[in-house]
């Protein structure tokens, strides 16, 4: 009864070009495995539930997508939103919609965005973490060691001792995106892990947090429940999803429940939210450059990243610290340390 829920819904502003709303970098070769990040995502518990049992969150657009790199994935199992909710309301209506058939499930719910190196470890901590939730009422988060004052995750402090001789421990809090001085007051004091957006809970787990803390959304989902698996599903989720509040699962559960446990674990995790964290995972020349695609000549160049899809062919001297990055024919150069405002001045952006 271990089910898998991928949240891929998301629109990866600060990976433009490569990333855009059409194509959001989930469902990317990021890194020119052959696989996308949604179907690395994927691939990753294939030792831990059967296809039967992924299920993935997405927006309606993305649907095509979707079915095409997880065509072993049911379309009973592709949940369609009509507009961006965030993952509070994601979580809701998937687990709702388990909970109605598998009313046992124990879940996974994971982001689309990561990349994990040491996959036999990782699948070493989620089966450990299945068996912490699947016979009581817990939240279990697996924790990242922090390495810098980052303001884009999840903070989660630790009890100082495990549970009896394993290695889960009892969160004594959970504070979403700090601010920068909070962040490194966090790191100065020690005892916190980064959140690394993946939970482990039971849907029934699922259902009495966001009654304690959503008490909105569950009535709403309840009053939804008797179309789920039914041809007026889509329509009648395409009314009321968006009555829903636009709410992170972290601020709308994490920051207040009580039952929450966290994994410190180490299985070579990174988010790929930037440039900089794709720069941080790449192998590099001498010079520090990283370098994705085939026809790139560097010349005096030192610490870049370059990201060159297709044909083209790109020659730079003397840049130093730079994203080069093209996709379809859309190039961007961007100093390295302004990456976060990226989704300012990218094409998707209504703004710019
Ligand atoms: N279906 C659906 N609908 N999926 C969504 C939506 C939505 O409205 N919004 C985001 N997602 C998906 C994204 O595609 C991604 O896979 C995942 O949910 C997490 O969303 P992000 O927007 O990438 O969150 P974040 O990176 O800012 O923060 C989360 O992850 C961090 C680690 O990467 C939080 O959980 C942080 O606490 C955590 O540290
Ligand atoms: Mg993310």
């Amino acid at each position: 009864n271990n089910h898998l829920v991928i949240m891929a819904g998301g629109v990866g502003s600060r990976f433009w070009p490569m990333s855009t709303p059409e194509k959001p970098k989930q469902f990317i070769d990021v890194l020119g495995t052959g696989r996308t990040l949604l179907q690395l995502t994927a691939d990753r518990f294939t030792g831990i539930c059967p296809p039967e049992n992924v299920w993935v969150v997405t927006a309606e657009k993305y649907r095509d997508i979707v079915k095409e790199q997880l065509p072993e994935v049911s379309d009973d199992h592709i949940l369609l939103e009509p507009c961006m909710r965030n993952t509070a309301p994601c979580i809701a209506y998937v687990s709702w919609k388990i909970k109605k058939r598998y009313p046992e499930a124990n879940l996974v719910v994971s982001a689309s965005d990561h990349i994990v190196t040491d996959v036999e470890e990782f699948v070493r901590v989620i089966r450990k973490g299945l068996e912490f939730t699947g016979s009581e009422d817990r939240i279990l988060t697996l924790g990242m060691k922090p390495t810098r004052p980052e303001t884009g995750y999840g903070y989660i402090k630790m009890e100082r001792e495990a549970l009896g001789e394993g290695e889960i421990r009892k969160v004594e809090g959970f504070k979403e995106k700090p601010d920068r001085m909070t962040a490194e007051k966090y790191l100065q004091e020690g005892g916190y892990t980064w959140n690394s957006g993946i939970f482990l809970w039971s849907v029934s787990t699922v259902e009495k947090a966001f009654r304690s803390y959503q008490p909105k959304m569950s009535a709403l989902f309840d009053s939804l429940e008797d179309y789920f698996y039914t041809e007026k599903e889509r329509e009648i989720i395409g009314q009321k999803f968006p009555d829903c509040e636009k709410i992170s699962v972290d601020y709308a559960i994490m920051e207040h429940a009580q039952n929450i446990y966290v994994f410190p674990a180490d299985f070579g995790w990174s988010d790929l939210g930037t440039w900089g964290s794709l720069y941080e995972l790449s192998g590099k020349d001498k010079e520090g450059n990283a370098i994705i695609g085939q026809r790139v000549k560097m010349v005096e160049c030192r610490d870049c990243i370059v990201h060159l899809s297709g044909e083209h062919q790109i020659v730079l001297q003397g840049l130093e610290g730079y994203i080069v990055a093209e996709q379809n024919g859309v190039i961007l150069i961007c100093r390295k340390e302004e990456e976060q405002r990226i989704k300012e001045f990218s094409y998707g952006n209504k703004q710019s």
